[in-house]
Parts: structure tokens; C-alpha cells; sequence
């Protein structure tokens, strides 16, 4: 809900079902931020008195920006926005140079309007909200001096406790202005003292959970890599330093967008904190002509007083209703076998069909053909961007492929990196000037291969036209759309050069572009997105993206930590998760069955390792664990997630949305000596309704520990689980439990 409070000046609140958001207009025309937090509701504008800034005088050494009387002192108030240069030295929201050369800029109040509805971005990808009705609140200041427009804008999701912002810059002046910086959102807290709760990593280790307390200054969490980044993903968290997973007030951060972004929280000189999110202003610089208009991304935040759970399970229903759309928005996703880690590059249509009948037999619905079907691609040396099949290795083509894959019962993926380009290729002989790289200077080449520029309209056309010919050309019911490279040496031969500035956000449309055209096309086709495992992991991925290959590392103990970090901000439905050999490709560690099959359950089940070196034994357990995985899908994939204890043992629960079934994990990184008893505890359970409790082991590997009792039970007193989790090699059972065990537990409400 959107109010409008009429007082002197007005206000607005925003609220969610547990969440308020209020701000009011100043005397000066400036913002001021009043509250965020637990829902309040403030009657009308003479109940926010007790918000406001209170202030008698100046303290010295800060700038007064008026005569009003008390002073306003831009430094030290909360604002929705900041333009910098009127006394205000924290992070700025906006800044600007204009044709005089000056860099102020002062944005006022003018007009403010409420509706019903989420008109779609003119150039960005963003939430949207079914029947496309959602409260938006747009607020438009004016820089008096020069002319230009600003609208504020803000959504409120109440099914999700989210709210979102977004800004649009439009030049209504007669000059050319260059934008620096215009970011999505800012929100400055009264207090200081929060701790900082980010995700930060590499290929093969994304998602390292860090947090820290900001006592002063700043401190910048942010991507250059072009993407959204394995380094530092845009989701982040502020929260009382105590917060836990289920107490304590958090605010969660994230913006739709995959491309450079910027993320500071800064504590400044009077223990007030501001928190940015936007496009990195860090070699951006955009050209605003008359006329012309620029938009930030979306940025959503939501608030929970009940920890960094609460924020995770908003950001979650966010990410599932508001986010992903199309035909799989709520559809259950296959169970897949990948060729990767299979036979990498050396494959042909026979070998391709015996993996995939080992596929069938175990229960696989979806075979992907991975990297290596097209051009002469026979390593990653050559052929990017020759999207044409390899004859010699598929003589049916993809089509022949696709329908003896059909004859055996399984659907058919494929695997495309479209962005990039090899230099020895046919398509950079044909167009060099297609790819990202500054003429007469050498390039720096990353995995023997380039981007292509997408910032280059001629480029967006020709990769929807040569997509739609690959995609039609057989019955592709899955794409994996890669991008294995990060940018560097950026530069875009179709722009002049005072335009350079703009190709790093010119790309990330253009890819846009490219995604919404060729989605709109292929509406049947599930997308995953992947960036070299998770090097582009995001909202703007996933409102075309179904799905993200979350990692290429496949080892069950880095995956724990790998998906658990995704779980803060990302629902499991959108983490590709693959069950592979060992020992593991990335790590060599050798890992249980059982334990790889439970942490790839928890997110889209799928395989990717050579089923025909596999002992029958291992067959048949593979082939029960997918039929359990089948039967309890809709939980795995759509559930509400609740973490436990996150540290050697890792607790994960989750539950249907009636809460009628959960599936539990209890992880163990190592084992611990003659700790003799373990207990397992189940989040998220109805606590008065009565559950049977039943190892979710299909192999029948482990002693039953199956028991009723109510949630309330499974929750806090949990569930004293048999030996052999942990003890000591005296006991028999305990060899089958060894470093990296695990156990899946079924819950059903009776
Ligand atoms: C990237 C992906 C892998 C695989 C290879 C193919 O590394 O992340 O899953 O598709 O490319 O070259």
C-alpha cells in the first residue's frame, strides 16, 4: 500500500505486510528519509514529527544549504537522493557534468504520482507483477538551474515484503550533460553500527559468504568484469550485528542488472549510514543528448526483523513471482544429464545416444549436448561464433540428433555461447570489427576467445537471426546460454570515441535486447544462464534465464557452501546443481554417492558425469535417488528454504508451500571423533501439526531413524539421529559416515 500524507509538505509511506517505508518532502524541495523497518503506521504527515531531522545549529565545518532556520545541513541528513555538491560529501546518487563544465546539482520536489501498475522499462529488463498491476509511487525533482527532470521511482510488492526503486534521468534542457553516475537506489539509515553481510569468490568458488561490522567509513562491494560477477554479486546484506537466521533486523539488497555494479554502505562523520546500489560508475559515462533519457536498473531491498532467513525467503518470493516469467515460471524443471564432464569436447551422435540410453534407463528426462557440436571445434581454441553443426561428429545434424533422442523418450538441450568469438573462426574473419577490441592496440584474450560487441545493433540482429535459425532447426526444448570470458581492453568500433564510455552498459542492453527478442521467439525453451559456472548470476539474467548454472564445480563440500551463499538472495528453483564423478573434476575429492545426490537435490537435479563407467550398482542407486527426487521435485525446487547451522554441519529444510511436506539435510564437513549423538532440526514446519519423520535414504544405507512427531518437536527439540554420523571407527556403522556424509529426512504432515 501507497499512502500520500498531506501536511505542510508532503509525505509518502510505503508499506508491505511487515515492512514501512516513509519519506517526506522538505521545506527546501529536497527528500528527507524518515524510516525503514517493522511495519508503522502513521495516521497522517503530524505523526512525523517524531522522525524528522531535529537540528539548532550548524555544527562547524559543514555547509549550510540555506538561510531556513533551523539549518538544513545536507552532510548529515537522510535523503532518497543525493546530487552531490551542495554540501553533501557522502557517496552521491547522481552525478553530472554540465555543458558549463560545473558538477552540482540540485534536485527538487515537484510532483509526485500514485498508480496501479508496472509499465515495463523502456531499455531494461525488471519485476514485474502478473495482470501487470503493482503500486508505483513516481516522484519527479527538477534541477532548477539547468533544467533536467529526475523521476523517483517506487514499487511495492506486498506478497513479498519488497519494495523497489528505480530512476530515470531525462535532459529537458538545450545542452548535452554527461552522466557519471546515476545509480538505483540509496537509503540512509539514522544509526551505524550494522553488519555487512556479502558474497564474494572466483570461478569454482562463488558465493564466499563474508560479514563484517562498518564502524566508519566505507565500504565498497562491487563487479568491473563487465558481468555481474563470481568476484562480488550484486546481493547484499545489512542487518544488526547480531542478527542470526531467524532474529534481528536485516535488510537485503539486490539490483536487476548484469552488468558492472556498485554497491557502498558508508558510516559517515555522525554515525548515520548510507547504502548505494547501482551501475558501477567506475568507467561509465554516458552522453545524455536534449531530449534524450537515461534509466537506472530496478533495485529491490526488502526488510525482515526476523533475521537473515526472513530476508531470504522475501527475496526468494520475489526472485519466483516477480522475476522469472514465461512458460517456467512455475514449472517443474527436469532432471538432466549434461555431456560436459562426460566427453568434454570429443563426442559423436553415436557416442552422444549410448550416454543418453544409460540416461533414459536411470530416469533422465532431459539429454544437453554440452560445448563442442558446431564448427571445428575440437578444444576451445577455435570456432566460436561458427554456429554451424559439425557434420562429421553429428551427420543427422541436429535435427537427426534431437529425434533419435525423441525415440528414446528424453528431450534435447543445447549448449550455445553466442556473445563471444574465437579469432580463428570464420565469423572474425568474415567481421572483425564484431568484436570488442581497440583498433591497432593489442587485445587480451581470455579462454582464446572475444566478445563480441554487443553494444553494435548490426551485431544484436545478427545473433537473434542466427540463434533463431540454430533454434529452430531441431527440437530444442533447453538451452545453455554461456559466456566464459570476462571484458577487458573495452571498446566498441561502433561507437565514436566520446561515446566510449557507454559500452560497457551499451553491451548488457544489447544482450538485453538480444534475450528478450530470442525468448519472445522460443517461449517453449527452457534457458539456463551460465557465465563459466555463476560469472553472471543475477536478476537481469534471470527474467530471461529460468535457471543459472551456479557453479562449475560439481564437489558436493564446496557445493554446500556454493549453494548455501546462493540461498541468502536466490530461491533453489533457479540453482542448476549436477551430480558428477569423482574424484571431482576441479577438487580430486572423493566424495559419498548418497552425499552428491543429496546437496545437487537441494536446487535442479541434474547429472553430468559418464554413466557407461558406472558399476550396476551405482546405477541403480542413481536410478532411486532420481525417482525420490522426482516424487518430491515440487519441494526441492519450489519450497520455502530455511537454513539451521551453518558451519562443519550444514542444516537445510524445505517446505512446501502448505507445509504438508519437507525435506531435510544435515551436512557434515568433517568428522568429528566420538561426538557419539547428532541431532537433526527441521525449519519452517507448521508447529501444532503432527509429521512422520523417515530418512530419505533410498539405498537404505543408513539405520532407520524414522519417528512422529509435531513440528514443533522437529523444529526445537529436533531429532536424535542413530550412530554413525559421528563416533569412532570402533563402530561398524560408522564406515559408511566418513568426512563429507550426509542425510536426507522426509517430513509429511499426518
Ligand atoms: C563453461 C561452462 C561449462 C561448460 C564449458 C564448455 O566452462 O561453465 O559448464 O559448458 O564452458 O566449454
Amino acid at each position: 500500500m501507497i499512502r500520500r500524507l498531506e501536511g505542510e509538505t508532503p509525505a509518502f509511506a510505503l508499506h508491505t505486510a511487515g515492512s514501512s517505508y516513509l519519506f517526506r518532502v522538505l521545506p527546501s524541495g529536497h527528500l528527507e528519509q524518515l524510516y525503514y523497518g517493522r511495519r508503522i503506521d502513521p495516521e497522517g504527515a503530524e505523526e512525523l514529527a517524531s522522525l524528522t531531522e531535529k537540528r539548532s545549529f550548524e555544527p562547524g565545518g559543514v555547509i549550510r544549504y540555506d538561510d531556513a532556520d533551523p539549518p538544513l545541513v545536507l552532510e548529515d541528513t537522510c535523503l532518497e537522493m543525493s546530487s552531490g555538491g551542495r554540501g553533501d560529501i557522502r557517496e552521491p546518487f547522481l552525478e553530472l557534468v554540465h555543458p558549463d563544465g560545473s558538477r552540482s546539482s540540485d534536485f527538487l520536489f515537484e510532483t509526485a504520482e500514485i498508480t496501479a501498475e508496472k509499465p515495463p522499462f523502456r531499455t531494461l529488463p525488471g519485476a514485474y507483477a502478473e495482470e501487470g498491476r503493482a503500486e508505483h509511487l513516481c516522484v519527479t525533482l527538477r534541477d532548477r538551474a539547468c533544467g533536467l527532470r529526475l523521476e523517483l521511482h517506487y514499487y511495492v510488492w506486498p506478497d513479498c515484503d519488497c519494495i523497489s526503486r528505480s530512476a530515470r534521468l531525462l535532459n529537458d534542457s538545450a545542452g548535452t550533460v554527461e552522466v557519471e553516475r546515476l545509480l538505483s537506489l540509496q537509503l540512509d539509515l539514522p544509526d551505524s553500527g550494522y553488519g555487512v553481510t556479502c558474497f564474494h569468490g572466483a570461478w569454482v568458488r562463488e558465493m564466499d559468504r563474508d560479514t563484517l561490522t562498518l564502524p566508519a567509513g566505507k565500504f565498497v562491494m562491487e563487479s568491473r568484469t563487465g558481468s555481474s560477477s563470481s568476484r562480488m554479486n550484486p546481493f547484499f546484506l545489512l542487518h544488526d550485528p547480531l542478527a542470526t537466521e531467524e532474529r534481528g533486523d536485516a535488510w537485503g539488497f539486490n539490483l536487476i542488472y548484469s552488468g558492472n555494479h556498485y554497491e557502498a554502505v558508508e558510516v559517515n562523520a555522525f554515525g548515520k549510514t548510507r547504502v548505494v546500489t547501482g551501475i558501477n560508475p567506475q568507467g561509465f559515462r554516458w552522453l545524455l543528448e536534449p531530449g534524450e533519457s537515461l534509466e537506472a536498473p530496478e533495485a529491490v531491498m526488502a526488510f525482515s526483523p526476523e533475521g537473515f532467513g526472513g530476508v531470504s525467503r522475501s527475496m526468494h518470493r520475489f526472485v519466483r513471482e516477480h522475476i522469472v516469467r514465461g512458460e517456467w515460471k512455475h514449472r517443474p524443471r527436469p532432471v538432466l544429464l549434461n555431456s560436459w564432464e562426460a566427453s568434454f569436447f570429443d563426442f559423436n551422435e553415436e557416442s552422444l545416444l549410448a550416454l543418453a540410453g544409460e540416461g533414459k534407463r536411470l530416469g533422465i528426462e532431459l539429454f544437453v549436448m554440452d560445448d563442442g557440436w558446431f564448427g571445428e571445434r575440437r578444444d576451445d581454441s577455435r570456432s566460436l561464433g561458427d554456429w554451424d553443426v559439425n557434420l562429421q561428429k553429428l551427420p543427422g545434424g541436429l535435427k537427426g540428433l534431437s529425434d533419435r533422442l525423441r525415440a528414446l523418450g528424453l528431450d534435447f538441450g543445447l549448449w550455445v555461447e553466442p556473445e563471444m568469438v574465437n579469432v580463428r573462426s570464420r565469423l572474425y574473419e568474415a567481421h572483425p570489427d564484431w568484436a570488442m577490441a581497440i583498433p591497432g592496440k593489442p587485445h587480451s584474450e581470455g579462454r582464446k576467445q572475444r566478445l563480441l560487441d554487443l553494444a553494435n545493433p548490426a551485431v544484436q540482429e545478427y545473433l537473434i537471426e542466427k540463434m533463431t535459425e540454430v533454434f529452430s532447426s531441431a527440437d530444442i526444448r533447453y538451452v545453455k546460454w554461456d559466456f566464459n570470458r570476462i571484458f577487458s581492453d573495452v571498446f566498441s568500433p561502433s561507437l565514436p570515441p566520446e561515446r566510449q564510455g557507454e559500452t560497457a552498459h551499451r553491451y548488457v542492453l544489447g544482450f538485453y535486447r538480444v534475450m528478450e527478442a530470442i525468448t519472445a521467439r522460443f517461449p517453449h525453451i527452457l534457458f539456463e544462464g551460465c557465465a563459466s559456472g555463476g560469472n553472471r548470476f543475477d536478476l537481469g539474467g534471470l527474467c530471461y534465464f529460468p535457471q543459472i548454472w551456479a557453479s562449475d564445480n560439481t564437489d558436493a563440500v564446496s557445493r554446500v557452501r556454493i549453494q548455501e551463499g546462493y540461498s541468502f538472495g536466490y530461491p533453489l528453483s533457479v540453482l542448476g546443481a549436477h551430480v558428477s564423478a569423482v574424484p571431482n573434476h576441479q577438487t580430486l575429492r572423493q566424495t559419498p554417492e548418497d552425499t552428491r545426490f543429496h546437496v545437487a537435490a537441494f536446487g535442479l537435479l541434474g547429472y553430468e558425469l559418464d554413466l557407461r563407467r558406472l558399476g550396476e550398482e551405482e546405477k541403480a542407486a542413481m536410478a532411486r535417488e532420481i525417482a525420490l527426487y522426482k516424487a518430491w521435485r515440487e519441494v526441492f525446487q519450489f519450497g520455502e528454504f530455511y537454513r539451521g547451522r551453518s558451519g562443519n554441519l550444514h542444516e537445510w529444510t524445505c517446505v512446501s508451500p502448505d507445509r504438508s511436506r519437507a525435506a531435510g539435510l544435515l551436512f557434515q564437513e568433517l568428522m568429528r571423533p566420538n561426538t557419539q549423538s547428532e541431532r537433526y532440526f527441521a525449519g519452517g514446519l507448521e508447529p501444532e501439526s503432527r509429521y512422520r519423520f523417515r530418512s530419505g535414504d533410498p539405498c537404505g544405507l543408513h539405520e532407520r531413524e524414522d519417528t512422529l512427531a509435531s513440528g514443533a518437536s522437529l523444529m526445537s527439540a529436533g531429532v536424535k539421529l542413530a550412530p554413525g554420523f559421528s563416533g569412532t571407527g570402533r563402530d561398524e556403522t560408522v564406515r559408511l559416515f566418513l568426512d563429507f556424509s550426509s542425510r536426507l529426512y522426509l517430513m509429511e504432515k499426518i
